[in-house]
């Protein structure tokens, strides 16, 4: 079998990562034009790294740039305590596409995993678009159920999502759900 060399993440801000931010999110417009209807731009990236979920302030944000030795092979948003205090709610996991299909997602969520067990979390949710059918298989394929639908509203993007859950237990272990 092929190694796949390690990736690791590190923590970024908007102060010393906003230029290679945006160069990652050009490099995976594709998701990003799905997502708001154009290519990123500096909004965009501000979004990424000031956007709070409802109710939390901006403190609750961690910001990681996946890295491949020195390439910059994605981009991740995390949210402490959305949507409750023991959960973590990945708010974008974004690869360049050069990158994807090559097991570096689950290396990244397996990493994640592991860090929110230790912190304590109780559970890892996000909202995948409902267009985003790669999506949907890869988190069903690493243990996320469906927790909630979350269906276009008069006032949203015009998306339907689905939020997705995965149960963590606070040794440091994963289990696969909690049905
Ligand atoms: C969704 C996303 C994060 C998944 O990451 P990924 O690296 O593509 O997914 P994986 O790490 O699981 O790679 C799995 C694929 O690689 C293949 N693969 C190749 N070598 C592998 C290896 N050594 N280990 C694991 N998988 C490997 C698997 O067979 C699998 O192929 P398949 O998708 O045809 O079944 C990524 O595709 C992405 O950024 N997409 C665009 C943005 C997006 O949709 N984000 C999610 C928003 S909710």
């Amino acid at each position: 079998m092929v190694q796949v060399p390690e990736i690791q993440l590190k923590k970024v801000s908007a102060a010393d990562a906003f230029e290679d931010v945006l160069d990652l999110a050009t490099r995976a417009r594709d998701y990003v034009i799905l997502e708001v209807g154009h290519a990123p731009d500096t909004e965009y990236i501000r979004q990424f790294f000031e956007e709070t979920p409802p109710g939390l302030s901006r403190d609750c944000l961690s910001h990681f740039c996946v890295m491949l030795g020195e390439e910059i092979a994605g981009i991740i948003c995390i949210a402490d305590g959305y949507e409750l205090p023991g959960d973590w709610w990945l708010g974008l996991v974004l690869l360049d596409p050069a990158y994807r299909g090559r097991g570096y997602g689950k290396q990244a969520l397996d990493l994640i995993k592991e860090v929110a067990a230790a912190e304590g979390k109780t559970a890892l949710k996000l909202a995948v678009l409902d267009a985003n059918i790669r999506a949907k298989m890869f988190w069903a394929r690493e243990g996320f159920d469906l927790h909630r639908l979350a269906p276009a509203t008069p006032d949203s993007d015009g998306h339907d999502r689905l939020v997705l859950r995965y149960t963590l237990n606070t040794r440091g272990e994963q289990h696969e759900t909690d049905r």
